[in-house]
C-alpha cells in the first residue's frame, strides 16, 4: 500500500487493542472452570508464573519483530531474513493459523450472538432447555447471525487501525470491565456465593499433574493471543518510541486480571445456584458452560429476582462475552487482511472483501459440521474417532500449530535475526530495559528453555491427538 503505514494513535490505544485481542472467551469461561477443576489457588499460581515467565517474553518477541519489520507476519519473516525461503514457511504459518482460528472463532461468536439475542428478548426458558443448543447450531438462522457478526467485524476493520481497531477497543474494553465488575458484585451478594469463592481459591496441590501443567501453559499461551501473528501485526502499527516491554507487561496483566476476576463471577454463580455442586462434574468445555450450564442458572434467577432482573443479568453476561469475542475476532482477522495489503498491495477494502468471502465459506463448512451435512460432520477420522470439519480445524490449528509457531518465533529472534538485534529493538523506546535483569532473563529464556518447552508441548500434542 502506498503512503505511510497505519499506526495506533496512542500508547493506551495500542495496549487496549492488544488486551482486547487477549481477553476472549478463554478468559471469561475457560480459565475459571480450568482453575476450579485443577487445584484452585495452586492452578492460579502456576498459571501466573507461566504468563510472566514463559508467555510474556514470547509476546515481546512477536511485538519486536512486527515493529522492526513494519510488516504483516509473512512480510516480516522475509524482510528480516533477506527473503529466506525457509523462514517463509514460518511466515505462512503465521497467517494461515490466524485465518483458520478466525474460522472457528467466528462460528462460536455467532452462537454467542444468538444467545445474546435470546437473552435480550427474554427467552431464558428456551435457552435453558437441554435440546436448544443442538437445534440452534443446526438451524438456518445461524447464517443470519453470521451476517450480523461479520458486518460488525467489517465495519471495525474497514475503519483501519486508528479509527477502527483502536476506537472499538477504547469503547468495548472499558464497557467490558464495567460489566464484569457489575456481574461480580451481583454474584457475590447471592446466597452461598462464598462456597464458590472458597472452591476457586483454596489451593489443592494434589491436583497438579503433568497434564494439568501442560493444559495451564497452553491456556496461558492461547489467552495471550500468541502464535497467531497478532502481536507481530499489532506491533507493526507502533513506532520506535513505544515501550514494548512495558506495554506487553500491561497487556499480560490485564488479560490475567480479567481471567482471575471472571472466576469470581462464574464459580460463585454455580455454587449459589447449586450449593452441592460437585466440581468434578463442572462442564468440560467453555462451550458447554456458556450454552447449557449458565442458561439454567439465569433461568433459576427468575424465582429470586424476577423475569426482568434475570433477563438483565443474562443479557449483561452474553454482551460481556460477545464484546470479548468481537475484539479477539477483529485482531485475528486483521492478520491475513494486513498480509494481503502488504504483500499484494490490495486496498483495505479489497483485502477485507476477498478474505471475508473465504472466511464465510470456511465458516459455513464449520457451521455445517454438526449434523447438517454428513460430509462435514464425518469429515475424517484419526485416533480411532470420527472428526467433524470443525473439530479438525480446532485440533490442527488451535491445539497443534500454536505452540509450534511460538517455538519458531523464539528460534527466529535468537538464532536468525540474532540476539543483539532483538535486544536493540526492545531497548528502543525503553531505555531502562538495557542491562536490566528482565533483559537478561528474556535472553536466557527465549534462547534456551522457552523453545524447548514449546517444542515439547507440540510433540506431546501431536502424539496425544492424532495417534
Ligand atoms: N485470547 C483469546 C481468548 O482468550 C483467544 C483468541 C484471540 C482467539 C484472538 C481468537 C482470536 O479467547
Amino acid at each position: 500500500m502506498s503512503g505511510a503505514r497505519e499506526q495506533f494513535g496512542s500508547r493506551l490505544g495500542f495496549i487496549l487493542a492488544a488486551a482486547g485481542s487477549a481477553v476472549g472467551i478463554g478468559n471469561l469461561v475457560g480459565f475459571p472452570v480450568g482453575a476450579a477443576k485443577n487445584g484452585g489457588g495452586a492452578f492460579l499460581v502456576m498459571y501466573a508464573i507461566f504468563v510472566f515467565a514463559i508467555c510474556l517474553p514470547v509476546m515481546m518477541a512477536e511485538m519486536a519483530v512486527g515493529r522492526k519489520a513494519k510488516k504483516d507476519p509473512l512480510g516480516a519473516y522475509s524482510a528480516l531474513t533477506d527473503n529466506s525461503a525457509k523462514w517463509k514457511i514460518a511466515g505462512w504459518l503465521s497467517i494461515i493459523t490466524p485465518f483458520m482460528i478466525a474460522v472457528f472463532y467466528l462460528v462460536i461468536t455467532v452462537w454467542i450472538f444468538g444467545y445474546l439475542y435470546g437473552a435480550v428478548t427474554g427467552d431464558l426458558a428456551l435457552l435453558a432447555e437441554p435440546d436448544t443448543f443442538g437445534t440452534f447450531i443446526n438451524s438456518p438462522i445461524i447464517f443470519v447471525y453470521m451476517a450480523v457478526v461479520l458486518g460488525i467485524v467489517y465495519l471495525i476493520l474497514q475503519g483501519g487501525v486508528k479509527e477502527g481497531i483502536e476506537k472499538a477497543a477504547k469503547l468495548l474494553m472499558p464497557a467490558l470491565f464495567v460489566m464484569l465488575v457489575l456481574l461480580v458484585i451481583f454474584v457475590l451478594t447471592q446466597d452461598n456465593a462464598m462456597a464458590g469463592v472458597y472452591f476457586y481459591l483454596v489451593p489443592d496441590f494434589s491436583k497438579i499433574t503433568a497434564s494439568v501443567v501442560n493444559g495451564a501453559l497452553s491456556q496461558a499461551f492461547f489467552s495471550l493471543s500468541l502464535g497467531m501473528g497478532i502481536m507481530i501485526t499489532y506491533g507493526s502499527y507502533i513506532d520506535r518510541s513505544a515501550d514494548i516491554p512495558g506495554s506487553a507487561k500491561l497487556v499480560a496483566l490485564t488479560d490475567t486480571a480479567v481471567a482471575f476476576t471472571a472466576g469470581l463471577m462464574i464459580l460463585p454463580a454455580i455454587f449459589s445456584f447449586n450449593p452441592n455442586t460437585n466440581p468434578a462434574e463442572l462442564s468440560e468445555s467453555s462451550i458447554g458452560m456458556i450454552f447449557s450450564f449458565l442458561p439454567q442458572i439465569f433461568l433459576a434467577l427468575q424465582t429470586s429476582i424476577g423475569f426482568v432482573g434475570a433477563s438483565v443479568v443474562a443479557s449483561l453476561f452474553f454482551l460481556l462475552v460477545f464484546f470479548a469475542a468481537i475484539t479477539s475476532l477483529v485482531s485475528i482477522f486483521e492478520v491475513p487482511v494486513a498480509a494481503l495489503m502488504d504483500e499484494k498491495d490490495y486496498s483495505r477494502r479489497k483485502s477485507l472483501v476477498v478474505l471475508g468471502a473465504l472466511l464465510v465459506l470456511f465458516a459455513m463448512f464449520c457451521a455445517l459440521s454438526f449434523g447438517f451435512v454428513p460430509f462435514f460432520t464425518e469429515f475424517t477420522s484419526y485416533a480411532g474417532a470420527t472428526k467433524s470439519f470443525f473439530q479438525v480445524v480446532y485440533d490442527v490449528f488451535y491445539d497443534t500449530i500454536l505452540p509450534l509457531n511460538g517455538f519458531l518465533i523464539c528460534i527466529f529472534v535468537m538464532y536468525r535475526w540474532k540476539r543483539h538485534n532483538f535486544n536493540e529493538a526492545l531497548e528502543e523506546g525503553s531505555p531502562d530495559y538495557k542491562g536490566s535483569w528482565v533483559e537478561k532473563y528474556v535472553n536466557i529464556s527465549v534462547s534456551v528453555f522457552i523453545p524447548i518447552i514449546l517444542l515439547g508441548i507440540f510433540i506431546n500434542t501431536v502424539a496425544l491427538i492424532y495417534f
